[in-house]
């Protein structure tokens, strides 16, 4: 059993968390949001993440999680430190790492007063050279170099799978300061499945930057093509049946729609875009992704319009605002300039979202709110299909007759059963 103290309980640290003390770790966590940690002291998760309270609960009882809001009274003589506050853009969209910075001074002022060695791991999705340059320089005011040993080993967590993806990672990325740290770092790991790649510092923290570069790459292209397919007369489904026969492509990621959200694609490509203009590098093909990302959403706006005309005084049913399925957050949900163009080409918008509306209303005012599927469809002129929440999917064509005034309905996700749509005017991104 190791000590193992986990700063920041947000999606990452909470998951990480659990996912040590299931592995049989002690574990600490710890935040500066002191409500928060008053609120998970009782077992209760500050957001909504399915699976992830329960087992949080189960290990808090047996007595193998902790938490508090005393970072440098937990470190003590803790093993293994893991910084998982959030990095957040800044209003030009650069990398706030102001929590970070405020979290090592934690840790180093609490592993100031330790004796044995600690490794200070990073989680938390930073710039190539922040470890190196901003936290190793502040723990070493405080303690001795010898004592601390540096790591990082990004999250490739994915919201509403953040546990299983904790505990089941199909890959491990170890940047480390040298052999006696990465032996610490293999050793934590022991018994995971999976390949486990080695690196130093910089790299570890690139990787994490170029994986939602591709995939946000990946999906942006997905929508290029898909928009492509549509004025061309062509199938996008059938094209991709046919790309994924490269062995070079492979079809995850290649789901198109009204673009990426999130609280991570879009902040970190364009922190990297950021980062690479104060060097003197424009990163064009990563500002083009962004940009076609924003406006995106105006396809499904153009699909309706298609159909139904004008959207002045027409009821548009707009189901799902989070970012997607499955996830409780509506940080960069495309639902929100797809509610605003609605709002601003005068339709009535009627929001249904199984877990966020009240978030979405904050976001978006203008919007008229309902607590069930079919109030959000009864009478509508057409339907937006936003995200991807398993409770859609079984809507049938008929429930769509049945309620709609005008049974149109754009599905951004491909959730729908095109089986089960007869009668329905359904339209898809990509199809023409
Ligand atoms: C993403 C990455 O997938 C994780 O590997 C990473 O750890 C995480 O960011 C992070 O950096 O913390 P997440 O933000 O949970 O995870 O969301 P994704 O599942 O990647 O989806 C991102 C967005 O792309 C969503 O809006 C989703 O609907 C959209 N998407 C995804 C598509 O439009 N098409 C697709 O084919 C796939």
């Amino acid at each position: 059993m190791v000590q193992i103290v986990v700063v920041g309980c947000g999606w990452v640290g909470l998951a990480t968390a659990v996912s040590l003390a299931r592995a049989g770790h002690q574990v600490v966590c710890t935040d500066v949001d002191g409500n928060r940690v008053r609120e998970l002291g009782a077992g209760r998760l500050p957001f909504f993440e399915p699976g992830l309270q329960e087992v949080f609960r189960q290990v808090l009882d047996d007595g193998c999680l902790e938490v508090t809001s005393d970072t440098a009274g937990a470190v003590g003589s803790t093993e293994f430190v893991f910084l998982c506050v959030g990095t957040p853009p800044r209003e030009d969209g650069s990398m706030d790492n102001a929590h970070l910075v405020d979290a090592a001074h934690d840790v180093a002022r609490g592993l100031g007063r330790s004796s044995g060695r600690t490794v200070v791991v990073t989680k938390s999705t930073v710039l190539p050279g922040t470890t190196e340059g901003v936290i190793r320089p502040i723990l070493r005011k405080f303690v001795p170099a010898e004592v601390v040993g540096l790591a990082v080993n990004p999250e490739f967590l994915r919201e509403g799978r953040a546990l299983h993806d904790a505990e089941h990672p199909d890959r491990i990325v170890l940047g480390s300061d040298g052999q006696e740290t990465s032996a610490a770092m293999r050793a934590l790991h022991r018994g995971v499945a999976c390949p486990v790649f080695e690196t130093d510092l910089r790299t570890a923290e690139m990787i994490k930057y170029s994986t939602n570069a591709f995939l946000a790459t990946k999906i942006t292209f997905a929508n290029e093509l898909a928009n492509l397919c549509q004025i061309l007369g062509v199938s996008f489904d059938e094209v991709v049946r046919g790309l994924v026969l490269d062995p070079r492509a492979n079809p995850q990621f290649l789901v198109p729609g009204v673009g990426f959200g999130g609280s991570c694609l879009p902040k970190d490509v364009r922190a990297l875009t950021v980062a690479a203009q104060a060097r003197g590098y424009d990163a064009e093909l990563l500002k083009t992704v962004l940009a076609l990302n924003e406006k995106q959403y105006l396809q499904a706006i153009r699909l309706l319009e298609k159909e139904v005309g004008s959207l002045r005084e027409k009821r548009i049913a707009l189901l799902g605002l989070t970012f997607k399925g499955g996830a409780g957050d509506i940080r960069g949900s495309r639902a929100i300039p797809l509610a605003n163009g609605l709002l601003e080409r005068g339709a009535t918008v009627v929001v249904y979202d199984p877990v966020a509306v009240q978030d979405f209303l904050n976001a978006v005012p203008g919007v008229y709110a309902v607590s069930t599927l079919e109030e959000a469809l009864r009478g509508a002129d057409g339907c937006i299909v936003q995200a991807d929440w398993p409770e859609f999917s079984s809507i049938a064509g008929q429930d769509f007759l049945r309620l709609m005034r005008t049974p149109v309905v754009v599905d951004c996700r491909r959730i729908l059963d095109t089986e089960r749509m007869s009668g329905i005017r359904l339209r898809r991104i990509g199809e023409p």
